[in-house]
């Protein structure tokens, strides 16, 4: 449970390291909107020192932060309504984050499956940042004292580490200081996976561009990478038990669910018994309606990127006003003569 005498504050981030998936979409930025529309006080970040600590060219970092606002904003999140940031222009992120490479343990850290999972055998040659990555994250949440951060299911095992960190500082110095926080993993769509392999995450890593939907595909790329989608040959089930063992299927409801606003089983009342013939093009329609709105003001907001500067430096003034506090009194519970 959350402390009662913290008030309520959603954070949550995402990193311009690329293109916006449908994972984005459907796990994280979906239900930033609708808390940004619940009316609680929200902070939306673009994570570029996390994007760092993996290469990334200084020309395609500057775009694909602005085109993460851009993202951001033809979804819905209103820069008036929420706050908006880029991480770097807040120096207290990083600030607080040193504070929490030194709570943080290396047994904590060295448990991280998604450290182990971009690492793979090269662990001696990835940044020192890649590792430390969490504690970072910690201090984006815990800078706002942040109660609630919606996230895709990947981003679970970080923020059990966040409250990890924030119940040893606030053990460590005797204070209650830091909330502890409560992951939003919420909806059909946690977990969006590949379309062309049922066991794997929809990733904008990932080497196959037909295996995921990004923000910025077209009307016919959106319905030709759906058509082509890996199925299997039975017809889609009535009921949430027969898409057991068939994670392709599955991973297609879920995705169809999560953009109608519909639970699993309205829509398998709705399609139980049609082959993928059929399916489909409803599920490319579905998605068509509902993504090229978004990826048409995308490209208008990319064609005035000195607003979209200013709004993300307003955000930083306004997210200061909350930082700079927060991280005066950790340093002064520290110790830190001021
Ligand atoms: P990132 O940039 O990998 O992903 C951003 C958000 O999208 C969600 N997501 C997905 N959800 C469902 N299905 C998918 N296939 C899928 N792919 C991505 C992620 O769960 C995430 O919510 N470490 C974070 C960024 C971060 C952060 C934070 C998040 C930094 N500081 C503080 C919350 C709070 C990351 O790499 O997300």
């Amino acid at each position: 449970m959350t402390t009662p005498t913290f008030t309520p504050r959603v954070f949550s981030g995402i990193q311009p390291s690329g293109g916006l998936t449908l994972g984005n979409y459907l796990g994280a930025i979906k239900r930033f909107v609708q808390m940004q529309e619940e009316g609680l006080p929200t902070v939306y970040c673009m994570v570029d020192l996390h994007a760092i600590t993996v290469w990334q060219d200084p020309a395609d970092l500057r775009h694909n932060t602005r085109e993460l606002a851009a993202g951001f904003i033809a979804s819905g999140i209103s820069p008036e309504k929420s706050i908006l940031i880029n991480q770097s222009q807040v120096p207290e992120h990083a600030q607080l984050g040193w504070v929490f490479s030194c709570v943080a343990r290396m047994g904590w850290m060295q448990r991280m499956t998604q450290f182990k999972d971009k690492a793979g055998k090269n662990t001696q040659n990835v940044s020192l940042g890649l590792f430390g990555y969490p504690a970072l994250m910690a201090a984006d949440i815990l800078v706002y004292h942040a109660t609630h951060v919606p996230v895709g299911e990947d981003q679970k095992q970080h923020l059990e580490l966040t409250r990890d960190i924030a119940t040893k500082f606030n053990h460590d110095y005797g204070v209650d200081f830091f909330p502890i926080t409560e992951p939003v993993i919420e909806g059909a769509a946690t977990r969006v996976m590949s379309l062309r392999d049922g066991s794997k995450k929809m990733s904008k890593s990932d080497p196959s561009d037909a295996s995921r939907i990004n923000m910025t595909d077209d009307a016919d790329t959106i319905a030709r990478k759906i058509r082509k989608a890996k199925t299997d040959p039975d017809a889609l089930p009535s009921e949430t038990e027969g898409l057991t063992e068939r994670p392709e299927a599955r991973n297609l409801v879920n995705i169809y669910a999560a953009l109608s606003d519909q639970s699993v089983d309205q829509v398998l009342n709705e399609v139980g018994g049609q082959q993928f013939g059929s399916f489909k093009p409803l599920l490319a329609e579905l998605a068509v309606a509902k993504l090229s709105p978004i990826s048409t003001e995308m490209a208008r907001l990319m064609s005035d990127p000195a607003e979209i500067d200013r709004i993300l430096a307003r955000g930083a003034e306004q997210a200061r006003e909350i930082t700079v506090p927060i991280l005066e009194k950790t340093y002064e519970i520290m110790g830190m003569v001021r």
